[in-house]
């Protein structure tokens, strides 16, 4: 039996998602190999619209283009994506995150229509949906689709480029957005600013997924970066 996105996520959590847009995109398939070679299984793809933040970055073509066994984790940065949704899936998306703060889209109708969606890379895979949340947004936003998630995801920055420095917040809204999700069965993703400084800290907030890009793909040593920041997530695992 195929072992859905949700579970595999389960399984690996505490776990990293590395974003792909830090590589050396002339070697990306290489840059990858390397990543997953160091224990990576799931990848993150930023897709700017230049409009939700000011930043392009890449649509469907470039995740369907991207041969990979890892897991492909599809966070939209962009405006309307509801009618851009199946387009992702059918490049292969495996979890597919969209903004709360998305217009002019409905989100309670995004995390619907995701869920009758078909894994394009095996049917009985599902999709994971992530609901992602900005800084400067009160996580009671999230409260409405928490029954039609699986993931939510805080960013630590604001949205647009990697490098930024993770915010003081962070720590206090993880634990808010745990308290909301109570018994549900949700996992916590962390996105932005996340570095081998900060990833013990990081950990001790309970992210089950924590996004890194610029850490592991600093022109210097990958491999040992992604193996760094695996252990530094689940150092805090051990421990309890
Ligand atoms: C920011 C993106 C992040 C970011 C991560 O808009 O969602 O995924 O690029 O990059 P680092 O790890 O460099 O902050
Ligand atoms: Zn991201």
């Amino acid at each position: 039996m195929v072992e859905t996105a949700r579970d595999t996520l389960k399984r690996l959590a505490p776990t990293i998602s590395v974003g792909m847009l830090a590589a050396n995109l002339m070697e990306l398939g290489a840059d990858l190999a390397l990543i997953e070679q160091a224990g990576v299984r799931i990848m993150h793809f930023d897709v700017m619209d230049g409009v939700f933040c000011p930043m392009m970055t890449l649509g469907p073509p470039v995740v369907r283009a991207t041969k990979t066994r890892m897991l492909k984790d599809v966070h939209l940065m962009i405006c309307d994506p509801l009618p851009k949704l199946a387009d992702y899936v059918a490049a292969g998306a495996d979890i597919v995150t969209v903004h709360v703060e998305s217009e002019p889209t409905h989100i309670h109708r995004v995390f619907q229509s995701l869920g009758g969606m078909t894994n394009a890379n095996d049917p009985e895979r599902g999709i994971v949906r992530g609901v992602a949340i900005n800084p400067g947004t009160p996580v009671g936003a999230i409260g409405p689709v928490l029954d039609d998630v699986e993931l939510v995801v805080l960013l630590a920055i604001n949205p647009g480029w990697g490098g930024q420095k993770l915010l003081a917040s962070t720590g206090e809204r993880v634990a808010e957005v745990r308290e909301m999700i109570g018994d549900r069965d949700i996992l916590i993703g962390l996105d932005g600013g996340i570095t081998r400084d900060n990833i013990s800290e990081v950990a001790a907030m309970g992210a089950d997924l924590v996004v890194t890009g610029s850490a592991v793909f600093d022109g210097k040593a990958p491999v040992e970066n992604a193996k760094t920041m695996l252990a530094g997530v689940r150092s805090q695992k051990s421990k309890v």
